[in-house]
């Protein structure tokens, strides 16, 4: 199955009046690290179908890393499940915890956005 591993760090501009991850930025990382994985397996272009049991655990700080790993758990004819998770990272002692999940279907699509067949693996 593909899988898609990805890093990014909270700054100030990231963050909501809490100085924590904004929700609508960590779920732009996450579409983008469901993105990564899904189009490494079909070899081209998908779009994001549908979004569903997005679970904020753990809020995530300024100044934390945080790791996205999206991994292609099952596929139809044009669409995959994605399951993304997310992980911060504190830096000061390496302490990692599991902070949000979510789960994606994304599409395959032709460059005119209609439903393309998954290739073979
Ligand atoms: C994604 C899109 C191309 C699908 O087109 P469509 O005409 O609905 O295509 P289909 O009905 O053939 O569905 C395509 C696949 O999605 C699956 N699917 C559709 N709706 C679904 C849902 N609600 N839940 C799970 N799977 C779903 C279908 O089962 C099918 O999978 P399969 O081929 O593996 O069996 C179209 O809905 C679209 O363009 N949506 C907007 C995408 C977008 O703008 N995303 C945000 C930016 S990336």
């Amino acid at each position: 199955m593909s899988e898609a591993r990805s890093l990014e760090v909270v700054f100030p501009g990231d963050t909501n009046h809490l100085g924590t991850l904004f929700g609508g930025t960590l779920m732009a990382w996450m579409d983008r690290a469901a993105y990564f994985a899904a189009s490494r397996r079909a070899r081209g272009t998908v779009v994001t179908r549908k979004v569903d049991e997005l679970e904020f655990r753990v809020p995530i700080h300024v100044g934390d890393f945080v790791e996205l790993v999206a991994t292609v758990e099952a596929e139809g004819r044009t669409s995959m499940s994605v399951v993304v998770e997310v992980h911060r990272e504190d830096p000061a002692d390496g302490a990692r915890e599991l902070c949000t999940t979510g789960h994606f279907v994304m599409v395959c699509v032709n460059d005119d956005g209609t439903p393309r067949e998954i290739p073979p693996l």
